[in-house]
């Protein structure tokens, strides 16, 4: 791994604006992709982790979703403000995505072979019996069994491994520089979780591919990770080397996140938790979204919002508790 940067986000703002208010789903998101590296994207359900992969290829509902603020830099390019037209040339064959529930991202009515060759014809220049052939190849790679049979499956006649695992191989169509996993193990067995797993390790070592990992189990991270990014309240906390993520947590959030893994030799029954719940994205506390729940809180972080900033050259923390720091 490298330290360029393939893909730069820059205070990212994504908001819903529905009839009962403005939901500020991913609310100020810095970070940056190095090639080559997997970036696991960490946090509790309704932190912002799937509105944030959307918004890198502006895929979420809009409206009523909008890009209120910020950047996103690939190539020089902006793509939360570029013409729809450069974007779509760009998801699937530069940036693809393996979107959290398998079963509404595929088609109902093609089947998967159709699918699959579909979105080589949309970005490759091959005719129908090399896209096949490379549909065969790529569901052959994600450990399919009876590939030709399953060309010609519709989703619906498949397992829930088995699309989520077609959907990876139709993300991999074209190549892609950058993978956006979006939970990608949660609906399936241990057996295909460990595929799964599997393929992906490959694809990062065999194919230098940059990979987003969106996980909230911090095992997933340990296992895949080169970096981990601990979101909350639509905020990046800590972002910082997996290995030091796991071992020196800064964020009394990802403090609290490690301190639910289970522990194999511990003899307690009951499994520990982040006392509270997370803050509502309608009606965000003032100061640190983390403060309500945090059992370090000080008076500043009821009122002034915690910047990202580094603790060290690769660890960056939003919390002031580090409150030396960066200044
Ligand atoms: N289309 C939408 N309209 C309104 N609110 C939305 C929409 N999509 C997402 N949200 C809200 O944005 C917030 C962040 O959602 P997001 O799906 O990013 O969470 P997540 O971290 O991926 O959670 P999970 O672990 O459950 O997948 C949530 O409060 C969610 O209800
Ligand atoms: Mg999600």
């Amino acid at each position: 791994m490298n330290s360029e940067a393939l893909l730069e986000v820059k205070n990212l703002k994504t908001w819903f604006f529905t009839r009962r208010g403005i939901v500020k789903a991913v609310n100020g998101v810095d970070f940056a992709l190095r090639r080559g590296e997997c970036l696991c994207l960490v946090g509790e359900s309704g932190c912002g982790k799937s509105v944030t992969a959307l918004s890198l290829l502006r895929l979420f509902d809009s409206p009523p979703g909008k890009i209120v603020e910020g950047e996103i830099i690939y190539q020089g390019i902006d793509l939360a403000r570029c013409p729809i037209g450069h974007l779509r040339q760009i998801r699937g064959k530069d940036i693809a995505m393996v979107f959290q529930n398998a079963q509404s991202a595929l088609n109902p009515i093609f089947t998967i072979g159709d699918q699959i060759i579909e979105q080589i014809n949309t970005h490759l220049d091959l005719n129908r019996e090399q896209a096949l052939e490379k549909a065969r190849m790529l569901l052959d790679k994600m450990r399919i069994p009876e590939v030709d049979r399953a060309l010609t499956q519709y989703p619906h006649q498949m397992s829930g491994g088995m699309k989520q695992r077609a959907m990876i191989a139709m993300s991999l169509s074209c190549d892609p520089c950058i993978l956006i996993a979006d939970e990608p193990t949660t609906a399936v067995d241990v057996t295909i979780r460990a595929q799964i797993m599997n393929i992906l390790q490959e694809l990062k070592r065999n194919r230098d591919m940059s990979i987003i990992f969106i996980t909230h189990d911090l095992s997933l991270v340990r296992e895949i990770g080169d970096r981990a990014a601990v979101i909350y309240g639509g905020r990046i906390v800590e972002i910082a080397p997996v290995e030091r993520i796991l071992n020196k947590p800064a964020h009394p959030y990802t403090r609290g996140l490690i301190s639910c893994l289970p522990d194999v030799s511990s003899e307690s029954k009951r499994l520990p938790s982040i006392e509270g719940n997370t803050p509502n994205p309608m009606d965000m506390p003032s100061g640190c979204p983390f403060h309500p729940r945090c059992n370090r809180v000080m008076d500043v972080c009821r009122s002034v919002l915690p910047e990202l900033m580094n603790i060290l050259d690769v660890h960056a923390v939003a919390c002031h508790l580090h409150p030396n720091l960066g200044k």
